[in-house]
């Protein structure tokens, strides 16, 4: 069993590339094929993927390469780039906190900048263009500071995440610039790479892992005083969605143990922290397997299916709201990207049931189009996907819906793009993250299908969906006109110095400073982190605004109203 265990490690490892750590000054590539060749361990895979040349001594749990490894010359300020989803924001904080850990300050000025570390993201081709850009730009920066009196200080770039492990090669050998290359799994290691970049050596690391977690790195947070935080609770993804990059980039999923998780937002609860985002790529299939807990495994529901065995035993997402929720009844819970094939009625009855977890869902439909989602490789057709959203409505009244959804897949005629118009003229979403298709290298529809629609049908029906989402969330939100709604205050906007918070479904809801009744029925002005009563006298599509009624929590917002009767946002 090990033994397969270890074959199939080694296989995925070869199968994506992902060691290949490079002296770009010296020697060719070293490559996984190679190694396999003479037979590694695990160990040694260990070993290789640190470069140490001196013996070592494996000695779990500390990893041999985290701790053996010559230090950065001087101390550093590293300025960061971050690009793509909430994932890349929280690993930044990841990343931070393990280089803050190892002596490195953190600048937001160019100038003062030694090292810049660049987030990437590579989930569509228009998130890549622009990272090429920023690169164009550091580049002239690297050559004008070798040029300037401060040479002596060279500059770094580094090149983190998703991008990193699609693109390593040609990061190396084209963009030349480029001294460091870290993968989204191999964060720890970055001192090490950093220093050996100190004797000129490129150094890359972009082996994908089975376990990484982070769980043991408190994430730090790049801006200080914030209202939220991220807490990512597993990683990579499982589902292969023939469109999707993500699996090929992030690798196999794997999810953070619960004790981590609690111990993680008690700490964020201590330093006020209002309201906590779970993330990962597919939140609703966690599973904490280090805590058998003899649970019978529930189902997928009808007209549901995945390509890979579903997980048995241990603690699963529903375990972990009841937990994370519990910590703290005025935190506010969300959580953020789900897949439709995970709602078991246990998730949706503890969201029902707790007034902090927000009642905004997110259903990624991708499609309204049971062919497409079936070439897409979704899991689930039309139907059922109807079906889920009316059991979800059922289960949680006033619940409020969120989406993603893709135009112009291959081969999609306009009857099937009509098809995804009328699911969204059907479901109501109040927030949708629309995008035309952009075909990815690695992908099965890069290996299967023709990239086929035309670019200019794909922008046109790409603004068709905005215009029809635009023209929903309009009505939606005029609904909401004289409504209350528990706000989340997070700061002011600098132009007009308004206050600007979130609703229950993180739309934002702008009002003017006011001193309003206090919980202790005194007056205080509003401050970040308050929670407001607001009255909704204003909609757009995508901001409310309103009048500050008074200071509240979230237990006296809701206190009485009963779940099943309320509208989740509103306040009788
Ligand atoms: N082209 C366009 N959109 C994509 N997404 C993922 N891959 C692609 C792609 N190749 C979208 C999906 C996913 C979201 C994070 O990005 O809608 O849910
Ligand atoms: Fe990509 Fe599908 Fe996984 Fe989402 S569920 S990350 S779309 S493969």
């Amino acid at each position: 069993m090990l033994f397969f265990q270890r074959t199939k490690w080694l296989t995925d490892l070869y199968r994506n590339s992902s060691l290949y750590l490079c002296r770009c000054n010296s020697n060719k590539p070293r490559n996984v094929k190679d190694k396999l060749k003479n037979g590694p361990g695990l160990k040694e895979f260990i070993i290789a993927s640190s470069e140490i040349t001196e013996p070592y001594v494996l000695d779990p749990p500390n990893i041999p390469y985290l701790t053996n490894y010559p230090q950065i010359a001087e101390t550093r300020k590293v300025f960061f780039d971050v690009y793509g989803c909430q994932m890349n924001l929280n690993d930044t904080e990841i990343v931070w906190s393990i280089l803050k850990k190892n002596g490195f300050e953190k600048t937001e000025v160019e100038e003062e900048a030694d090292i810049f570390l660049v987030m990437t993201c590579a989930i569509r081709e228009g998130a890549e263009s622009k990272i090429w850009y920023r690169l164009d730009h550091l580049r002239g920066f690297k050559r004008r500071r070798a040029l300037s009196k401060n040479r002596q200080k060279p500059v770094k770039i580094g090149i983190l995440g998703c991008m990193a492990e699609r693109l390593k090669e040609k990061l190396i050998e084209k963009e030349k610039a480029v001294d460091v290359v870290a993968g989204p799994d191999s964060y720890r290691d970055l001192p090490r790479l950093l220093a050996l970049t100190d004797s000129g050596q490129t150094a890359v690391n972009v082996l994908l892992s089975l376990d990484e977690t982070y769980a043991d790195v408190m994430p730090v947070s790049l801006n200080e005083n914030k209202v939220s935080a991220f807490v990512s609770i597993m990683r990579g993804c499982d589902n292969m969605c023939t469109y999707c990059i993500v699996p090929f980039t992030r690798g196999r999923e794997r999810s953070r143990p619960v004790t981590s998780l609690v111990e993680e937002v008690r700490y964020l609860a201590e330093r006020g922290v209002r309201e906590v985002t779970l993330l990962g790529q597919n939140v609703n299939s966690y599973r904490d397997v280090t805590q058998q807990t003899g649970a019978t495994d529930t189902q997928l529901a009808k007209g549901f299916k995945t390509v890979y065995k579903t997980k048995k035993g241990g603690l699963r997402f529903a375990d972990l709201l009841d937990k994370v929720s519990a910590i703290d009844p005025e935190i506010r819970i969300r959580f953020t990207a789900a897949h439709p094939k995970d709602f078991p009625d246990e998730v949706l009855e503890v969201i029902s049931d707790r007034p902090n977890i927000c009642k905004l869902l997110h259903l990624p439909a991708q499609s309204g189009s049971s062919a497409v989602l079936e070439r897409m490789r979704r899991g689930y057709t039309r139907e059922a996907y109807l079906d889920l959203v009316d059991r979800v409505k059922q289960k949680i009244p006033g619940v409020g819906l969120s989406t993603d959804m893709i135009c112009g897949f291959c081969g999609e005629t306009e009857e099937e793009f009509q098809e995804t118009m009328s699911l969204m003229e059907i479901v109501d979403y109040n927030v949708a993250f629309l995008f035309p298709y952009s075909m990815r290298e690695k992908t099965t529809a890069y290996r299967r299908y023709k990239d086929d629609i035309p670019e200019e049908v794909k922008k046109d029906r790409h603004s068709r969906m905005l215009e029809l989402y635009r023209r929903k969330c309009q009505a939606l939100n005029e609904a909401e006109i004289g409504n209350t709604h528990l706000v989340l205050v997070e700061g002011s906007l600098k132009k007009t110095g308004q206050i600007i918070g979130r609703n229950e479904f993180y739309l934002r809801v702008v009002f003017d400073q006011a001193e309003i009744v206090s919980e202790d029925n005194g007056r205080r002005l509003v401050k970040p982190g308050d929670y407001v009563a607001v009255k909704i006298t204003g909609a757009r599509s995508s901001v409310l605004s309103g009048i500050p009624l008074y200071h509240t929590s979230i237990s006296q917002f809701y206190r009485e109203v009963s779940w099943g009767e309320r509208s989740c946002l509103k306040q009788i």
